[in-house]
């Protein structure tokens, strides 16, 4: 198998390169046609690689695409989920190369989707081809690759409530989180889930000289940032009534458990170029990005912001807010509770107007289960070291669906690295945690059915 990964090694990256120059950006509507092409694309190459039943399922929005291959029934399937879709490439000017233009640079791949998630996704692809090339493919597999993940997978949602019967499995195999490094393999146990909303401040009914009407009307861009400076107190501590009441709180075990995992402070700050880190007071860094709540500003604008001075009190002021939940947290809850305490805080002198977006639930995944030991045997085979279990910070909004609607657990079996640079200019993956993942991947399979049969 080994043998086969390193004979057509070449050809692995000049497929996926093929991928990786669509610009299927699910956020922009003008990339439809691209999105289209690559749906087609990912069910070309499931075809390649062996698959039957590849199918393009036309949605409300984008396709989703599904494959399978069933060997025996009498055997266990897993059914990998991955996403073809990426983020928008901008700031355009920030990258160092065209996004959509992949290159090898010291030894990483770079592009738009590099890592998240075609290059990982695409690794299923390649380890599919790979098994069956090498008579080796132990399990039935389904694959379920979609097109919306980046914009809160909604279609997904409903294709997988109206596909039950069709997606029946053991367990989800999915690759689209990291590891700590490429000498410190870890394994996901936790995602975060996500409250998304957009708030609208209104002051004036147009937009007013600020020398005539300064002082006397209520800017709504001051106002929406003193209502925002509300939002948290001096310990970093989110401010909205509720918030917290169905936090999981971790045992004093269990967060020594997860200090174990090594990290320097130094490396951290160095990385990002910080003087100082910034977050909860009473937690560490690992705990503010796993085990905590978050609420931060995406985005917020109005007013003049062209060339020069324009001396203006603008009528509206706009902010994209996001909260990151932890367990027990419900997306929907905390949600209504934004809306009703950022109404609560509003001046009279302004109108506000909060509008959810896309949510998800956070989950945590067993670490006692045959296909956690699978994951974490696989790791120990290909990176000559057991895995950490890790709570990440990041969300996959479909992972808690797949468990309430199909009863299924996954393993986020990810590659990735922090220093990706997913969602920003200049994302990559590392030629290591591709070829990495192709090699670790048939681990996985093999050992899952071996401790299934058990
Ligand atoms: N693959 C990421 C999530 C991720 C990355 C989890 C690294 C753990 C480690 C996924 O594509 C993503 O970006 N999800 C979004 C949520 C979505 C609703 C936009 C996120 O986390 O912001
Ligand atoms: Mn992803
Ligand atoms: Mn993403």
């Amino acid at each position: 198998m080994k043998q086969y990964i390193e004979q057509n090694k070449e050809r692995f990256l000049q497929e996926l390169f093929e991928l990786l120059r669509l610009p299927s950006i699910s956020a922009d509507p003008d990339f439809k046609n691209d999105v289209e092409k690559t749906s087609k694309a990912v069910a070309e190459s499931l075809i390649k690689a062996g698959a039957d039943k590849v199918e393009v399922c036309k949605t409300a929005g984008n396709p989703i695409v599904y494959a399978e291959k069933i060997i025996d029934n009498n055997l266990p399937t897993i059914l990998v989920y991955g996403h073809y879709d990426v983020q928008p490439p901008d700031p355009l000017d920030l990258w160092e190369s065209k996004p959509f233009e992949p290159v090898i640079k010291n030894d990483k791949i770079y592009a738009r989707g590099a890592c998240d998630d075609k290059g990982q996704m695409f690794m299923h692809v390649k380890a599919l081809e790979t098994m069956l090339k090498t008579n080796s493919l132990p399990c039935n597999v389904k694959f379920m690759i979609e097109g919306e993940e980046e914009v809160g997978s909604t279609n997904l949602g409903i294709f997988v409530n109206e596909n039950k019967e069709k997606l029946k499995a053991d367990i989800i195999l999915i690759s689209d989180t990291g590891i700590i490094a490429n000498d410190i393999p870890s394994i996901t146990v936790g995602l975060r889930g996500l409250s998304y909303v957009e708030v609208e401040v209104t002051g004036p009914n147009r937009d007013l000289h600020s020398g005539l009407y300064g002082g006397a009307v209520a800017n709504p861009i001051n106002v929406l940032c003193e209502m925002i400076a509300r939002l948290k107190n001096d310990k970093n501590v989110i401010t909205i009534p509720g918030f917290y009441d169905d936090v999981e709180i971790l045992s004093a075990e269990e967060r020594a458990e997860m200090a174990k995992a090594p990290f320097s402070l130094d490396e951290y700050k160095k990385a990002l170029d910080l003087s100082d880190i910034h977050g909860e007071e009473g937690y560490s860094t690992n705990e503010r990005t796993s085990i905590r709540p978050t609420l931060d500003v995406n985005g917020i604008w109005g007013g003049y912001i062209g060339e020069g001075a324009k001396t203006v009190i603008p009528s509206k002021a706009f902010a994209k807010i996001s909260m990151r939940l932890v367990p027990h947290q419900d997306s929907e809850k905390i949600t209504k509770l934004f809306a009703d305490y950022f109404q609560k805080i509003a001046p009279p002198s302004v109108k506000v107007k909060v509008k959810p977006h896309h949510g998800g639930q956070p989950v945590v995944t067993p670490t006692n289960s045959i296909a956690y030991k699978a994951a974490s045997m696989a790791m120990e085979t290909t990176f000559g070291k057991k895995p950490i279990p890790m709570r990440s910070g990041g969300s996959i909004p479909i992972v808690a669906m797949f468990k309430t609607v199909l009863g299924l657990d996954s393993v986020l079996l990810g590659f990735g690295l922090d220093s990706d640079a997913i969602h920003s200019p200049n994302e990559s993956y590392g030629l290591f945690n591709f070829f990495k993942g192709i090699e670790t991947i048939p681990h996985f399979f093999n050992n899952f059915n071996k401790l299934y049969k058990k």
